[in-house]
């Protein structure tokens, strides 16, 4: 792979993380693996993880994924930190959406 196209890559990531950053209004790294925990205990109730990952996904970028990872938890009436919700963000996009 030429050089411009992995830094490109890595510009895209670098952008990434800092939008959930300042998103959450904080500079903490994410907790991937609470995130998963948290995921696992709360949100499998009505889908399963193939919504992630389906063809039509209705999630097409970063900050999206921020805004139906809030909805769901809001419907749910879970109270989570900034951080936790942070955690599960980072999950989903580290191990489905790939942003
Ligand atoms: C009360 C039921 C319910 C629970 C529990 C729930 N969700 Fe959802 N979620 C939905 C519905 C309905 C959709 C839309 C599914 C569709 O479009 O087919 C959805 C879609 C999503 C999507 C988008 C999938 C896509 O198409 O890209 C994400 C991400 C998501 N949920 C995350 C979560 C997370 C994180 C939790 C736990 C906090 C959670 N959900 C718990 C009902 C729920």
């Amino acid at each position: 792979m030429p050089v411009m196209k992995l830094l490109e890559i890595e510009m895209k990531n670098i952008a990434a993380l800092l939008l959930v950053y300042l998103m959450v209004g904080q500079s903490a790294a994410a907790d991937i693996e609470n995130g998963e925990d948290l995921h696992f205990e709360n949100c499998t109730g009505c889908h399963d993880e193939t919504v992630y990952t389906r063809e039509n996904r209705n999630v097409q970028s970063l900050e999206r994924l921020g805004r139906q990872v809030r909805f769901c938890k809001d419907s749910l009436e879970l109270t989570w930190f900034d951080e936790e919700v942070n955690d599960v963000i980072e999950f989903l996009n580290q191990n489905y959406y790939r942003f």
